[in-house]
């Protein structure tokens, strides 16, 4: 059985309430078009509810990007799993570059994460990505096998989680890996998963995330163990977003 793509819109620390009308126009596109894939928008936290409310009854799914790994409790600032599935959230993303580097998340944090978002009955999305630096020094398999493993709850299963391959040095930089560095490094995290869960690890879904646009996605997504992509700056343009739903 083929894999599903699933494709994911990061809209990271941007968007406010006007927003919400972008996520309706995803909404209706992928009412109106038939796409081969599952689609979700991780907005931040103060639009979950709004786009949620805003597009009730479509395909599109609204997801998070990040969460406390406690419940409840005195984390001044922080948001739970479970508030987020209060909100409307039915994934969130954990262990995103940008919170391992910018809030110091270790991968025994990321993975007490995803075992939340997994408790509360959402899919944790995994990120992992090797530093320019260690891409450099010909370490990517080696650093994103280490996350992948330190990362994965042992409870992960193809429905609740799904891994995405970011290269910190391709995010936000309009720089790709080259096709078969792609290849390569999928090839090792569906090893590793096939290692961690013999009986499934075939069927997790493995996204790649770092700077994917309109005018490369049909490329990347084609790439054998592509099961999808995670879309940053891409995700924040109707035309350049349903461009890359397009190219599934
Ligand atoms: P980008 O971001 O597509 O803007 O490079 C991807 C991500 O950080 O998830």
């Amino acid at each position: 059985m083929p894999i599903r793509p699933a494709i994911i819109g990061n809209w990271k620390m941007n968007g406010s309430g006007k927003e919400v009308k972008l996520v309706s126009r995803f909404a209706d596109f992928l009412d109106k078009h038939k796409i081969a894939a599952d689609v979700m928008i991780c907005p931040p936290a103060t639009l979950i509810g709004r786009a949620g409310g805003a597009i009730k009854g479509s395909k599109l799914k609204i997801g998070a990007q990040n969460c406390h790994v406690a419940a409840s409790g005195a984390y001044t600032g922080d948001v739970s799993a479970s508030m987020l599935k209060d909100a409307g959230a039915k994934a969130v993303i954990v262990g995103h570059s940008e919170r391992r580097a910018g809030y110091d998340e270790t991968d025994k944090q990321v993975r007490q994460k995803a075992q939340a978002v997994i408790e509360q009955g959402l899919q944790s999305i995994i990120c992992v990505g090797e530093t320019r630096q260690q891409f450099n020094k010909g370490q990517t398999l080696q650093v994103v096998g280490r996350q992948l493993r330190g990362s994965i709850p042992s409870s992960a299963t193809p429905q609740s989680t799904l891994i995405a391959y970011e290269p910190v040095w391709a995010i936000g930089s309009g720089r790709t890996p080259k096709p078969a560095d792609i290849l390569r490094t999928h090839a090792h995290l569906r090893k590793t998963l096939l290692k961690l869960h013999p009986k499934e690890g075939a069927k997790f879904k493995i996204l790649y995330g770092g700077s994917v646009s309109a005018a490369n996605a049909s490329d990347i997504l084609a790439l054998e163990n592509v099961n999808g992509a995670l879309v940053g700056g891409a995700s924040l343009s109707f035309k350049d977003f349903t461009t890359i739903l397009r190219s599934v």
